[in-house]
C-alpha cells in the first residue's frame, strides 16, 4: 500500500514528498537508536571479549574447563565468547576432538539471564573487528606458579583490544584462582537444551514407571559405579602411590555400603551409570539386597535413547538423571561424582541447608561417597561439598576430604 494514502487516511497531510521522507528517516533513525536520541547521546561502552581454546575431555572437565574461562573472562571484566566443547573423548589426537558449540548442548539465552551481572556469554558474529586482538600464551612448566598466571591476568585487565585471545592450553589445565561458590554459581547457570533435557525426562519416567507398577516409593537411588577395568587400574595405581587404602571400592563393596544407607525407605529403584561394557556384562544387576531394583540403561530399555548421541551428550544424559535422584552415592575420587555432589550441596544451600552430615538426617537431596565408610556405621559416609572452600582443588584432583 501507498504510505502517502496511508497516512490520508488517518488525516495526515502530506506537505511534499521531501518532507515526508525527511520525517520518515527521523522517525525510523529513533526507532533504531533510542539511545542517540537528541544526537549528542554518548555512545555505549564497547564490550570486550575473551576467547578460549576449544574444551576438551571428559564432560565434567569439560564443566569445569568452561567455568574456569567463564570466571577468567569475570576476573578481566570481558564477555567470553562462546567456546566449542569437544563431542568426542579423543585423549591424544586433537583433530579427532569433534567440536560442539556450546548452545547445542546448553541454553545459551538462559545462561545470559541466569548469570545476568556474574558473567555473559557473548557470539562471534558480535564482535566489531576481528583483527583488534591480542593473543596470549599462556606460562607453562613448573616456574609458571599461581601467582605469576595471576600476574599475568592481571596486567591483561586492560580495556584497549576487543578481544583478547588465550592459547595453547585448555583452561581445565589453567591454574585455578577461583572459590568453589563462583564454580558453583557459573554451573546453576547451565541448563541443558531441551532436546537433552527431554531425553533425560525418558530416562526418569522410565525408573519411575518402573518404581510404581510395583508399588516402590516414588523416587529413586543414582549410584555412579566406578568399577570397570580403566578405572580399576588407576585407582589402585593412585592407592599404592599416596598409601591409602580407601579409593577403590569393589562391587560387593558398593552393594553392601548403598544397601546399609541409614534410613533408605524400601523396595527402592537403584539406577546405577555405569560405563558401557558393564552394561553388556549385566551382572553388576544380580546381588543387590532385598529391596533394591538395581536397573541400568539396557535393564530399562533406554540404550537406543543413548546411543543416539555422541560421547558428551550420553554423559550429560546421565549426569542429569543423577542429578535429580532423591539419594545419590558415588566415589568420592571421581570427578563426575564430586561435581554431581557439589551441584546437589548448591541446591541444598539454595534450600537453606548447611549441613548434610548426620546418619539418617532427613534431608532433601542426600549424597554419600561409597569409597568411605560411615563413622561407627557399615553405611557410605554422607558427602557434601565445602561451598566455602576457596579453590576447586578437591574437586578436580579428587580427595577423600569430603566435609562429613
Ligand atoms: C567493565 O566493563 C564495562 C563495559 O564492558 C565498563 O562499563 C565497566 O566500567 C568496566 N568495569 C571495570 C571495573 O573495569
Ligand atoms: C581493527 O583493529 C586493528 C588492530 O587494532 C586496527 O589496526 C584497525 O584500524 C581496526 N579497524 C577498524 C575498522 O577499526
Ligand atoms: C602407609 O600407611 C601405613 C598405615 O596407614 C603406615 O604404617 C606406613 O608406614 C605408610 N607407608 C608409607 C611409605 O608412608
Amino acid at each position: 500500500m501507498d504510505l502517502k494514502k496511508y497516512l490520508k487516511f488517518f488525516g495526515v497531510r502530506v506537505v511534499s514528498k521531501s518532507f515526508f521522507l525527511i520525517a520518515m528517516v527521523l522517525v525510523i533513525r529513533t526507532l533504531l537508536l533510542p539511545e542517540s536520541w537528541g544526537f549528542g547521546g554518548e555512545s555505549p561502552p564497547r564490550v570486550r571479549y575473551l576467547e578460549v581454546p576449544q574444551i576438551v575431555w571428559g564432560l565434567n572437565n569439560q564443566k569445569i574447563a568452561f567455568a574456569r574461562a567463564c570466571l577468567t573472562a569475570r576476573l578481566l571484566n570481558r564477555t567470553l565468547l562462546m567456546p566449542s566443547l569437544s563431542a568426542t573423548l579423543f585423549y591424544k589426537e586433537i583433530h579427532q576432538l569433534h567440536p560442539i558449540s556450546f548452545d547445542k548442548v546448553f541454553q545459551f539465552d538462559k545462561f545470559n539471564s541466569l548469570c545476568k551481572g556474574f558473567v555473559q556469554l557473548g557470539r562471534f558474529s558480535d564482535l566489531q573487528n576481528r583483527s583488534d586482538t591480542l593473543v596470549v600464551q599462556k606460562g607453562s612448566g613448573r616456574k609458571w606458579t599461581v601467582e605469576r598466571d595471576l600476574d599475568q591476568l592481571k596486567e591483561l585487565n586492560t580495556n584497549e583490544v576487543e578481544t583478547i585471545q588465550v592459547v595453547g592450553k585448555n583452561p581445565f589445565l589453567w591454574h585455578d584462582h577461583f572459590p568453589v561458590k563462583d564454580y558453583a554459581k557459573v554451573f546453576e547457570c547451565l541448563v541443558l537444551v531441551d532436546e537433552i533435557s527431554k531425553e533425560a525426562d525418558k530416562v526418569v519416567a522410565k525408573i519411575k514407571e518402573l518404581g510404581s507398577e510395583s508399588k516402590m516409593m516414588n523416587g529413586y537411588v543414582a549410584v555412579h559405579m566406578r568399577i570397570e577395568k580403566d578405572w580399576m587400574i588407576h585407582c589402585k595405581k593412585r592407592e599404592q602411590r599416596s598409601n591409602m587404602s580407601e579409593i577403590c571400592s569393589s562391587k560387593y563393596e558398593i552393594m553392601s555400603r548403598v544397601a546399609n544407607i541409614p534410613g533408605l525407605k524400601l523396595p527402592t529403584v537403584v539406577y546405577l551409570a555405569v560405563a558401557d561394557a558393564l552394561v553388556e556384562d549385566g551382572s553388576i544387576l544380580n546381588g543387590w539386597r532385598e529391596g533394591l531394583v538395581a536397573v541400568e540403561k539396557k535393564k530399562l530399555g533406554v540404550l537406543e535413547i543413548y546411543k543416539k548421541h555422541p560421547y558428551l551428550i550420553q554423559a550429560a544424559i546421565d549426569y542429569e538423571v543423577c542429578s535429580r535422584a532423591d539419594v545419590f552415592v558415588g566415589n568420592s575420587y571421581s570427578t563426575f561424582s564430586s561435581l554431581l555432589v557439589l551441584e546437589r550441596s548448591a541446591k541444598m544451600a539454595r534450600m537453606g541447608v548447611v549441613t548434610a552430615c548426620g546418619i539418617g538426617m532427613d534431608v532433601r537431596w542426600p549424597s554419600y561417597a561409597y569409597n568411605l565408610k560411615a563413622m561407627g556405621e557399615s553405611g557410605p559416609r554422607p558427602w557434601m561439598t565445602t561451598l566455602t572452600d576457596s579453590t576447586l582443588q578437591a574437586i578436580s584432583y579428587g580427595s577423600n576430604n569430603i566435609s562429613c
